[in-house]
């Protein structure tokens, strides 16, 4: 059994169209997942089931082995922070520090340790000082990121991010990167996350979903899923631009073939071994 554990579930919008169909899937503790689809592919509704926003119309969906189900909400919703994908479905309290307070002083925790804990995830966030802003007066960056500070602040067990980067600014984002997988080495934090950008995944996932029409498609590590480019096309993916790069190489018989490089660094130790090599360094 899985941390997260989806059994058959489909949904269906009232007046709208099937969003999942038969989607079953199970995540372990401590695993970072991506998911990944064309626009409509279901999978803010998919994540909307992580915490009871939705409930499925058939099938079931298990949190840490409580079925999310109305008598479970609170305790779930404890253990499963969300980011929305629109920052303005998640900030609601008239001030940044009452947003990211909001769910602590619900907890009822002291006032010392509330302020300390308010500063720390506006910290990680790059934000403190916005402690007396409003939050809907913000830019779309800025909500992205109080929004994080509000979830983050909670500590959950489980981080489910739809679309973390995206209105973040690229230093903003590659600093998100590296908080979130210092969250999941230090503290164990599960994520599973929603994203359009392919470059991101190779930094921030053990494992890649792909979804299409409410269905998934394809489930394994960053290379198995890149190694399919005709799914990736359909589903409007695309590999990440190191590793286009290196197939191109590869296509001219300057690479020998394999599994290209995902990240910036593996293309690193790639290339670099072989210019090496082309130089006669001692270790190359
Ligand atoms: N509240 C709603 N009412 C009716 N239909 C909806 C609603 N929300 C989403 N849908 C529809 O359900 C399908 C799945 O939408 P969903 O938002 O889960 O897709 P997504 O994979 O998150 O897409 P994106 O990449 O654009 O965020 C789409 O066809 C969408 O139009
Ligand atoms: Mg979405």
């Amino acid at each position: 059994m899985g941390l997260i554990d989806v059994t058959d579930v489909s949904y269906t919008y009232r007046n709208g169209p099937r969003a999942l169909d038969c989607v079953n899937l199970s995540i372990a503790p401590g695993e970072r997942v991506a998911l990944m689809g064309p626009n409509g592919a279901g999978k803010s509704t998919l994540f909307q089931m992580f915490n009871g926003l939705l409930e499925p119309d058939q099938g079931q969906v298990i949190v840490d082995g409580l079925p999310v189900v109305r008598a479970h909400f609170p305790a779930v919703r404890r253990k499963v922070g969300m980011v929305f994908q629109d920052s303005d479905d998640q900030l609601f309290n008239a001030t940044v520090y009452r947003e990211v307070a909001y769910g602590l002083s619900n907890m009822g925790m002291p006032p010392d340790e509330l302020d300390a804990t308010v500063k720390w995830a506006l910290d990680v966030v790059d934000m403190p000082d916005f402690l007396d802003k409003t939050p809907f007066n913000l830019s779309g960056g800025e909500k992205k990121r109080i929004a994080l500070a509000s979830v983050l602040a909670m500590k959950p067990q489980i981080l489910v991010l739809d679309e973390p980067t995206n209105a973040l600014d690229p230093l903003g984002s590659t600093k998100l990167l590296a908080l979130l997988n210092k969250l999941n080495r230090e503290l164990g934090i599960t994520m599973i996350f929603a994203t359009h950008d392919v470059d991101i995944v190779p930094y921030l996932a053990d494992r890649v979903l792909l979804m299409e029409h409410g269905a998934l498609r394809l489930n394994g590590t960053p290379a198995e899923v890149f190694r399919n480019p005709e799914l990736l096309h359909r589903l409007s993916l695309r590999r990440p631009y190191v590793a286009q790069l290196a197939e191109l190489l590869m296509q001219d018989g300057l690479l020998p073939p394999g599994d290209p490089p995902l990240s910036v660094e593996q293309a690193r130790d790639m290339f670099g071994q072989l210019l090496c090599r082309r130089a006669g360094c001692e270790d190359g």
